[in-house]
């Protein structure tokens, strides 16, 4: 079976996040949306959290599964007999630090082919960190993330 892995710390998960991961099914026989745990890292959500979000929000793809891991990710694409990695690439800003981590993931499993879907022009701006700084400054987080996104986000800074 053709499987893909779609890693991310999708803290919180957007609507630019759903738009690669709904393209990307339709490119794999399975495809595995991965959350990375960096237990270094103090999240806006707890990993529970975007776990079940993600589930949810991905309900209606029948190919999709999340799951979370910890360590190197092409460890766990191994684990996982998977040999295909999926990155959403929004502007050039982002181009030098996917360069270095697939340089990196290539090093170490050459086996391991990482492939690039441009975002979605209207999805082009948008990132984790400017839905966390919206909703932390008191900004409506809704236009950026599905309501059941919104509401864990409201619930979390009550
Ligand atoms: O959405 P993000 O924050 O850009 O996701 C980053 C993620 C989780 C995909 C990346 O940090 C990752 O792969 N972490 C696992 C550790 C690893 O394998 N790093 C790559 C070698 S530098």
């Amino acid at each position: 079976m053709r499987t893909a892995i779609y890693p991310g710390s999708f803290d919180p998960p957007t609507y630019g996040h759903l738009d690669i991961i709904e393209r990307a099914a339709g490119q794999f026989e399975r495809l595995v949306v991965a959350i990375g745990v960096n237990t270094s890292k103090n999240p806006f959500l707890p990993v529970e959290d975007r776990c079940s979000l993600l589930t949810e929000c991905t309900g209606h793809l029948a190919n999709v599964e999340v799951m979370t891991f910890h360590g190197l990710l092409v460890d766990f694409a191994r684990s996982l007999d998977c040999r295909v990695l999926v990155r959403g690439l929004r502007a050039v800003s982002d181009f030098e630090y996917e360069f270095r981590v697939t340089m990196a993931n290539r090093r170490m499993a050459p086996d391991i082919e990482t492939l690039f879907l441009i975002t979605r022009d209207e999805y082009s701006f948008l990132a984790s960190s400017v839905v966390r700084e919206v909703s932390r400054l008191g900004g409506d987080p809704s236009p950026f993330v599905p309501p059941s996104v919104a509401q864990k986000i409201a619930e979390r800074l009550k």
